[in-house]
């Protein structure tokens, strides 16, 4: 098993994006295109943790005020359940200083949704058939977690 990474989590500038393109060679979700562009826009964030040259995790937000939405995590697939997805998020929202987040995530998407609960999400609605996926279509489990910086 690969030993966990004690690395921090560092800002993405767009310099580092290369570093990212293993991590979204495969697997669901938003492309590393789509949320590239989030770096040109003010209120999109990026943290990743790496190693040795490779990203091995990456947290995409948007802020609005004191509100963060999280737009995709993903951890590289030898790395996970290592603790590094919830290590990146709480590093990323503590130097957010966002007093709140909110995101979307499949129904299905057990290994995510777990961790959201760990760290204290509540669901707080539901988007029916909300994802596309080539199974046909999947609600999105809206969840909110409230961080309380003052
Ligand atoms: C979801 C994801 C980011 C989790 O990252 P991770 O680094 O593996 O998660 P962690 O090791 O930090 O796990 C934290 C907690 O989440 C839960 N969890 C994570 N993966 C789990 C799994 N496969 N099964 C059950 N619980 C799981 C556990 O409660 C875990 O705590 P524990 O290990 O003390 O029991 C990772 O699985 C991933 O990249 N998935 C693909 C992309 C994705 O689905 N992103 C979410 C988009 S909304």
């Amino acid at each position: 098993m690969t030993p966990a990474s004690s690395a921090q989590a560092q800002v993405l500038t767009a310099s580092d994006l290369y570093r990212l393109e293993a991590l979204y060679r495969e697997g669901e979700g938003p492309s590393l295109a789509f949320l590239s562009e989030l770096l040109e826009r003010p209120h999109g964030r990026a943290w990743f943790i790496f190693e040795k040259g490779a990203a091995l995790a990456v947290a995409w937000f948007t802020l609005a005020l004191d509100e963060a939405e999280v737009i995709d995590i993903r951890v590289a697939d030898t790395h996970r359940r290592q603790g590094l997805g919830e290590r990146l998020l709480r590093e990323s929202l503590t130097a957010l200083s966002a007093r709140s987040v909110f995101l979307d995530v499949r129904r299905t998407n057990s290994p995510a949704v777990a961790m959201y609960e760990k760290m204290g999400f509540l669901q707080v609605g539901v988007r029916h058939n909300y994802y596309q996926l080539p199974s046909g279509r999947e609600d999105a489990l809206i969840m909110r977690l409230e961080l309380g910086v003052e």
